[in-house]
């Protein structure tokens, strides 16, 4: 049987790749157990410090299995809990994930893309809410997360008319990070995951926590979780290296602690 999630690891950072490309990655719950189980074994090795989730060249992932739900009802849905039992698990995890993200990220897999930390895009991406086109509705946080990237206007166009949006439009609204061209996607998103898993992780973490509060907290909620955090960075050795190493002019040499 082919496995619908690979993984694999380059240096310092852990590669997810869901690989369904004969339904173009459509995410049923093989694919999305097979991602929170990736997510748990990177989360636990403590020589990766970043995480990149991609799919093939022609689909980062064309939505929830439209086959695989289509005969749910209220009921099973509801005690399945469908959504929250397992999607969710890139949300919890305490390292950064990015997404890299080539040709459709649709419905569930736009979600799923935006559940990340951020989303490098390569130039054929496309992003949209399409399940009103399937008498349904954005339900893994389609209508929460796109109006906080790109603002009420643009999400409420694009779930209600289902349109899709290019790299060059997600980049101007605030959706993704880089557009890079096609063929470098994989390369440039793994060499800046290296950036990051290069510090100390946990700066990476505090750091990725009190952005995240940006999101999920007032202002000055979100202000004194990041000053906590701030100042519990000098109870770290590698604070006291990072800055040693500047004073020294020598490369930093980090922990992890
Ligand atoms: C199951 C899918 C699929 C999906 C594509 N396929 N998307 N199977 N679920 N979401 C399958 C097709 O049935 C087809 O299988 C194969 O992948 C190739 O797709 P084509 O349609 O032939 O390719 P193309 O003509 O290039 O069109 C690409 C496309 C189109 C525009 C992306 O496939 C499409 O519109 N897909 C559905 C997109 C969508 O509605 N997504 C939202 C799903 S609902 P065969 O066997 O025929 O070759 C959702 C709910 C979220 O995500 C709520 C919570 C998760």
């Amino acid at each position: 049987m082919t496995q619908v999630v690979l993984t694999e690891v380059h240096g310092k950072v852990g590669l997810i790749r869901i690989n369904r490309p004969e339904a173009l990655n459509a995410l049923n719950n093989d694919v999305v157990d097979g991602i929170a189980a990736a997510v748990d074994a990177f989360e636990a090795d403590e020589n990766i410090g970043c995480i990149v989730l991609t799919g093939s060249e022609k689909a980062f992932a064309a939505g929830a299995d439209i086959g695989f739900m289509k005969d749910f009802d209220y009921m099973h849905a509801y005690k399945t809990d469908f959504i929250t039992r397992n999607w969710e698990r890139i949300k919890t995890a305490r390292k950064p994930v990015i997404a890299a993200v080539s040709g459709f990220a649709l419905g569930g897999g736009c979600e799923m893309a935006m559940m990340c930390d951020m989303i490098f895009a390569a130039d054929t991406a496309k992003f949209g809410q399409p399940e009103i086109k399937l008498g349904t509705m954005p339900g893994a946080g389609g209508t929460q997360r796109l109006p906080r990237a790109v603002g009420k206007a643009k999400a409420m166009d694009l779930c209600l008319t289902a349109r899709m949006m290019d790299a060059a439009e997600a980049e101007k609204s605030g959706l993704v990070a880089r557009v890079i061209p096609a063929e470098q996607l994989l390369e440039d998103t793994l060499k800046a995951a290296q950036t990051i898993a290069g510090f100390s992780l946990p700066v990476i973490m505090m750091i990725k926590e009190s952005v995240s509060r940006a999101y999920e907290s007032s202002l000055n909620e979100g202000l004194l979780f990041e000053r906590r955090a701030f100042h519990s960075s000098f109870a770290l050795e590698d604070q006291k290296e990072g800055m040693a190493a500047f004073i020294e002019k020598r490369k930093p040499a980090f922990k992890n602690r």
